[in-house]
């Protein structure tokens, strides 16, 4: 029967952390700020946009939330971002994906400072992790080998099976999982003989966007199963790319959906702007 890791308890206390160190840089006159930029009316981005301020503030941090209209121009947007950029007040910035058609993501994110970019997307971040020199890693990866470190287990010399090989998942945290010295294979949609692949890890990181995908036959005995997920089931029930009923037996450790990965990703967003405050204090 595996052990539930518990997302929740483990972003708290990191989050617990990020605001002693906050308040002991306010009492120097230094207080780290992010900056977020929602363009347009999406409602899931609003949410997930809401709640990141809510945690900037509740960490002590300064909060600016900038909106722009659905058809403002690609050229506003560059400019609003190389604003921030300027900005002495600013140690973070973020802005709110997916945009508009009519806007390039990829220019976006080249345009925000490397070192205010604390989505860990700009190349040369990604360049950075890849070599294994010092990054803001994107927030979810993060996220991720903090909750498969709560477990104690050792993650050098282990078997690692990464499902889905997106840019903001699945790529760092293999990349991340190198790092720990773990033997990494990144499986996806063409791999053949998914479930024999899966079913060889140690640890096992599903981010498919498939509700319940991965079953029993997909885990090892023991294995850590972390779901990266965020789906409805049959019952428009909030559920996982993992099927957790029928794994929970047979995995070691695994993450519950609401409450494994999801609360780690804004925790790892302040822990990035703090990051980079402190770096950009020692600079001036
Ligand atoms: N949209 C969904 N997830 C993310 C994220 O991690 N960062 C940004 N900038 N946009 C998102």
């Amino acid at each position: 029967m595996a052990q539930v890791i518990d997302g929740k308890k483990l972003a708290k206390e990191i989050q617990e952390n990020v605001t002693k160190e906050v308040s002991r840089l306010k009492s120097e006159g230094k207080q780290p700020g992010l900056a977020v930029v929602l363009v347009g009316d999406n409602q899931a981005s609003r949410t997930y946009v809401r709640n990141k301020q809510k945690r900037t503030e509740e960490s002590g941090m300064k909060s600016v939330l900038i909106e722009l209209d659905e058809d403002v121009s690609e050229e506003k947007l560059l400019q609003t971002v190389e604003e921030l950029n300027e900005d002495d007040t600013i140690h973070g910035i973020l802005v709110q994906l997916p945009l508009p058609k009519h806007i390039s993501e990829e220019k976006v994110i080249d345009t925000i400072s490397v070192l205010k970019d604390v989505d860990g997307f700009h190349p040369l971040n990604v360049g950075n992790l890849f070599v294994g020199k010092d990054s803001l890693v994107p927030c979810t990866p993060a996220g991720i080998i903090e909750l498969i470190k709560s477990t104690g287990q050792t993650i050098a010399g282990k078997r690692a099976v990464v499902i889905g090989r997106s840019n903001i998942v699945g790529k760092p945290v293999a990349q991340l999982l190198l790092q720990e010295n773990a033997t990494v294979t990144i499986a996806h949609s063409r791999t053949e003989n998914l479930a024999e692949v899966a079913s060889e890890a140690d640890i096992l990181v599903v981010a498919t966007g498939l509700a319940k995908f991965v079953k029993k036959e997909y885990v090892k005995e023991g294995a850590i199963v972390i779901d990266v997920g965020m789906d409805r089931d049959e019952n428009n029930k909030l559920c996982g790319d993992v099927d957790y009923d029928d794994v929970f037996q047979k995995a070691g450790f695994i993450t519950p959906v609401p409450g494994g990965v999801g609360p780690m990703t804004i925790t790892m967003l302040l822990s990035n702007t703090l990051k980079a405050a402190k770096r950009l204090f020692d600079k001036q």
